[in-house]
């Protein structure tokens, strides 16, 4: 059987992440390519990981280089280019540095992997997703952003802790873009099949979506930049998902134009993860609030692109 073959850009905190945990579940062989500075340091760190494989037993390939014809016939290409944010910053923040940036790696990518799914997690993703899709002019299907897999993560860490039961057994969905208006629905809340609304007082689950919806600046200001564990743990699970052909159910940055009304924007819903990446999305019922919260989040995606526009020529 062939070996997919998973191309990460950008070798930084989030980047190496994805590669460590791509090849501690076998995915497939990795190239994880940076800008030409940093070439040494990115074989370095394939080369470091590879000598995991003995230990954790594992037969893949990693390569480490800056050079964009090693990811040739690429199955999976993840995105991870760019700036972090610090204490003090927003992912908006990222905008102007990071539209050029994804924007370059975009087309490179568009000319030596085609036929890729792409995986985009640069900041601040709705925006950087969008510019993904129009600079390799792939179909909507082959782009899609990680963000909900960590956002929803975080809220089942945070349920988990506060009922002193497994993470396994909260499952639980949400919606909207990556910012701190992001949507996470206590009606599609459960915990080993219980609604969260019978276990969890009303007043204190919204401090727990509150805490959740800011987790990721709660991270910043510990450690000085960006999350990158949980991120790539989510990014890997979609990438998993796709190369396996688990038809899994995700949160997603995904293209919806007559879902939800969005109008043609990347926003995170429920999708099915295959082969074919987003193969579908799931549309379900929101109340009148939940609508009002999803419609609001939506609106600062549009803006978002608004200004991501500006920058691409
Ligand atoms: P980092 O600074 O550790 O790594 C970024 C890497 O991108 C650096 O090694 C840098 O040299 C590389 N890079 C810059 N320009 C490049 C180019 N043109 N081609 C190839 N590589 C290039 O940053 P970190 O922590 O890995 O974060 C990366 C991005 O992911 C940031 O924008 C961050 O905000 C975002 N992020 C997104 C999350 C999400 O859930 N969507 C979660 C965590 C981070
Ligand atoms: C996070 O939520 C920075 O988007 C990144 O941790």
């Amino acid at each position: 059987m062939k070996r997919a073959k998973i191309t990460i850009i950008g070798a930084g905190n989030v980047g190496a992440s994805c590669a460590f945990w791509a090849v501690t579940k076998e995915l497939g062989d990795i190239v994880l390519l940076d800008i030409p500075d940093f070439a040494d340091k990115t074989a370095g760190k394939a080369l470091d990981l590879a000598q995991c494989g003995p230990v954790d037993r594992f037969d893949c390939k990693i390569t480490g280089t800056s050079d964009y014809a090693h990811a040739e016939g690429s199955d999976v290409v993840i995105i991870t280019a760019g700036i972090p944010r610090k204490p003090g910053m927003s992912r908006d923040d990222l905008i102007q540095t990071n539209v050029k940036i994804v924007g370059s790696v975009s087309e490179q990518i568009a000319r030596v992997a085609p036929q890729a799914v792409l995986i985009v997690v640069s900041n601040p993703l709705d925006a950087m997703v969008y510019t993904a899709w129009r600079k390799t002019d792939f179909p909507t299907n082959r782009v899609v952003g990680q963000a909900g897999c960590l956002d929803i993560a975080r809220y089942r860490t945070f349920i988990a802790m506060e009922l002193g039961c497994s993470v396994e057994d909260i499952s639980a969905l949400l919606m909207g873009g990556h910012g701190d208006d992001m949507v996470p629905l206590p009606s599609y809340t459960s915990v080993g099949g219980i609604p969260v609304t019978q276990l969890i007082p009303a007043d204190r689950l919204s401090e727990i979506i509150h805490r959740a919806k800011v987790g990721g600046g709660e991270i910043v200001k510990l450690m000085g930049t960006s999350a990158y564990y949980a991120p790539a743990a989510g990014t890997i699970q979609m990438a998993e998902a796709i190369i396996k052909d688990k038809k899994r159910i995700l949160p997603c940055a995904a293209f919806c134009d007559s879902e939800y009304g969005v109008g043609g924007y990347f926003v995170g819903v429920p999708c099915v993860l295959g082969a074919g990446g987003v193969e579908k999305i799931i549309e379900v019922e929101l109340s009148a609030d939940e609508r009002k919260l999803f419609d609001t989040s939506v609106s600062h995606v549009k803006e978002l692109v608004k200004v991501a526009d500006g920058f691409l020529s």
